[in-house]
């Protein structure tokens, strides 16, 4: 069913309160997601994006209850991941001649996956515009690698609204649908691990995107992204965010995470983390045993820490799994500015601390010549080493 976002602008996606994962399982879902679709019924009817592959029929159902198909002039495809283009094939098979706007790399991502249908592709650039009747225009923003080559933004004059795709959203359902109707906490935290895990690596390319769209002077009411809430109160504030998210962040937080086989390197943590409570009260101080918290969400806690101490003992001559994959994980997501420390237990051979060490360097942190090396568990000269350590990453 339609929701009104404003004037002859309606909201046509899915709200999906039961998925649990994302990008297959690389990505937590915990409050739900939205697929956003919109239809502006201006002097032409323009779809803005569809929704995910599985629910391609009802989306074609439902809208079929909301306009005549035949009437649509246009589909704008501002991404080609299929949570967006993935009911497209349902939809052009009833309309197969009608027109969609989208980048050029757009259309090789989705003939790519759907192959080529002889689907009628406009391929627009940054600036092109579509008049939509009623004194009304759409103008294409190029939002290239944020996140896919593919990606673009639609901006509506009249209404000033920015269709703006992947960028500002949050996997986070809200049944009301606008930001000033969801829980603020929530909101926040979840357009925070959204930023974290899936655009920090474009964050240079994001500060020049921004700063390119603000040169346009645009007038913005509504920010309607294609996951989650729609800023209308105060849209800009997700952009201002945006601009300090992109720009290294970080808050006064350490975070320690590690995995453990006989709970020696846990000790270490745990002693890490009250001795950097000790040495800084006004540190949040933060811990997490990586084979039972959430990789995403661990991701979200480095994104906000200005230094890391991150522990795997030593086994068959290197670290544990969990450990690795998610330092691969971290390095992928480009951190920046952040201090990080290395510490483990081992019994025979010893060799996880270099190698944490070597990995975190490898993934862009600054990594401190203090560590904690334990023999079996550890002792009171490991202890010991705690402080000057915790001293060297709060520095
Ligand atoms: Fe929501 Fe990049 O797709």
């Amino acid at each position: 069913m339609r929701r009104h976002i404003k004037n002859n602008v309606s909201w046509v996606g899915y709200i999906d309160w039961e998925l649990e994962k994302f990008h297959g399982d690389d990505y937590s879902i915990m409050n739900g997601s939205s697929q956003n679709a919109y239809l502006i019924e201006e002097g032409k009817n323009i779809l803005v994006d569809t929704v995910w592959t599985p629910h391609r029929f009802n989306f074609v159902e439902n809208l079929k209850k909301e306009i005549d198909l035949k009437k649509i002039d246009a589909i704008i495809a501002n991404h080609g991941e299929c949570d967006h283009s993935g009911s497209l094939t349902a939809l052009m098979a009833e309309i197969p001649d009608t027109p969609i706007y989208c980048t050029a790399n757009a259309v090789k991502s989705i003939e790519g996956q759907y192959r080529k249908q002889g689907w009628n592709f406009n391929v627009v650039k940054t600036g092109d515009t579509l008049d939509i009747g009623n004194g009304k225009k759409l103008i294409f923003v190029e939002m290239r690698m944020l996140h896919w080559p593919d990606s673009m933004a639609t901006y509506m004059t009249g209404d000033n609204i920015l269709f703006s795709n992947d960028a500002f959203g949050q996997h986070y359902a809200v049944e009301e649908l606008f930001n000033d109707k969801a829980n603020q906490c929530l909101l926040n935290k979840e357009a925070m691990k959204y930023f974290a895990n899936i655009l920090n690596p474009f964050a240079a390319i994001l500060t020049k995107k921004l700063e390119e769209i603000g040169k346009l002077n645009l007038s913005i009411d509504i920010i309607a992204p294609s996951h989650g809430a729609i800023w209308r109160d105060n849209p800009l504030q997700i952009v201002k965010k945006y601009s300090e998210w992109a720009n290294a962040y970080q808050e006064n937080q350490v975070t320690i995470i590690y995995d453990t086989m006989w709970e020696g390197t846990t000790k270490i943590a745990h002693a890490i983390a009250s001795e950097a409570a000790k040495q800084n009260p006004e540190t949040v101080v933060k811990v997490f045993n990586i084979a039972k918290a959430d990789k995403n969400e661990i991701m979200t806690e480095i994104f906000k820490s200005k230094a890391i101490a991150l522990g795997s003992p030593t086994v068959s001559n290197s670290i544990l799994s969990s450990v690795a994959g998610l330092i691969e994980f971290a390095k992928q997501l480009k951190f920046k500015n952040k201090k990080a420390a290395a510490f483990g237990c081992y019994g025979w051979s010893g060799e996880s601390v270099k190698i944490l060490q070597e990995k975190l360097k490898d993934s862009g942190f600054n990594v401190v010549d203090e560590n904690i090396k334990s023999m079996w568990v550890p002792t009171e000269e490991d202890y010991e080493k705690i402080p000057a350590l915790v001293t060297a990453l709060l520095a």
